[in-house]
């Protein structure tokens, strides 16, 4: 190998990158960026290796990403790690995503705190296997006070059920007359989800080549930006240079929430 060559190549990537991240900042930046990180599985299967090495390689994507977010300015991320159909994985598997979760953070929570950052999480974590439990808690306690990017780990989520929670919550206050039913609007129902208070994401990327939602924020996308990778790019080989084409793909798009563009002579 040559290694002068390789440096320098690596060196015109990190160069290219910073020039990307101040053009991107120069304009107006995503508030929320959530992503679908898929084909962990596809990609430890095309190197001959077991499901769970895509997952680890998978694992080692996010700390990259979770950097640039936060030094773009970005303010919230949500990760989809572990749907509700997940279950339905082999046991091995599981138990192989979740000691990954567990082993991420012990490893990288005391940078991420460093860094400002504050991990929340949306599902419902009381299900979890003890050990994974505990991990999830300690990070969301240790970061609960930083002000920097907010990170969402999405764990044992599904939207759906999601949006069942939330009516069963609003019918037991409409029951117990804490609300009326005339109060019951948009606001009220995001209210009631496990993003309360975190804005709708804008864009909304998932590598692996599937065009698909599956199951992942229902309620909140209804006008994000949807940006799918080519179907060669599984979650492991998202790079930070797809993630920035990501971006500047999105902020060279219009939003018009159904509305339309009035041009200046209207
Ligand atoms: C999708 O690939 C990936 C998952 C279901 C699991 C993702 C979880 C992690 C990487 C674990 C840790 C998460 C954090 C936040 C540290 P797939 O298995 O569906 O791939 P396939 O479509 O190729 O089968």
């Amino acid at each position: 190998m040559n290694f002068d060559k390789f440096f320098k190549s690596k060196r015109k990537k990190v160069n290219n990158n910073l020039y990307m991240i101040d053009i991107i900042k120069s304009k107006p930046i995503p508030k929320h960026i959530c992503i679908i990180m898929d084909g962990n599985g596809r990609w430890a299967e095309k190197r001959g290796l077991p499901r769970t090495a895509g997952h680890r390689q998978g694992v080692e994507a996010i700390k990259d990403i979770i950097k640039v977010t936060s030094d773009i300015g970005i303010k919230y991320l949500t990760l989809y790690a572990f749907s509700t159909e997940n279950w339905k994985r082999p046991k091995k598997e599981i138990e192989a995503i979740m000691n990954l979760l567990v082993e991420y953070l012990h490893r990288e929570l005391e940078n991420l705190h460093k860094n400002n950052v504050k991990i929340v999480t949306i599902g419902d974590i009381s299900v979890l296997p003890t050990k994974v439990y505990e991990e999830v808690k300690r990070a969301i306690h240790k970061t609960k006070h930083n002000t920097g990017l907010q990170v969402n780990v999405a764990l044992n989520y599904g939207g759906r059920s999601e949006i069942v929670m939330a009516i069963q919550e609003i019918a037991s206050k409409v029951a117990n007359n804490e609300l009326n039913i005339e109060d019951i609007d948009e606001e009220l129902i995001s209210n009631h989800l496990y993003t309360a208070g975190i804005p709708d994401p804008d864009l909304l990327i998932r590598t692996g080549g599937d065009w698909r939602i599956s199951n992942f924020l229902l309620y909140q996308i209804a006008y994000t930006e949807l940006w799918f990778s080519d179907a060669t790019v599984y979650w492991p080989d998202f790079s930070v240079e797809h993630y920035l084409d990501a971006i500047s793909d999105f902020q060279n798009r219009q939003r018009r929430y159904g509305g339309i563009v009035t041009r200046k002579d209207d």
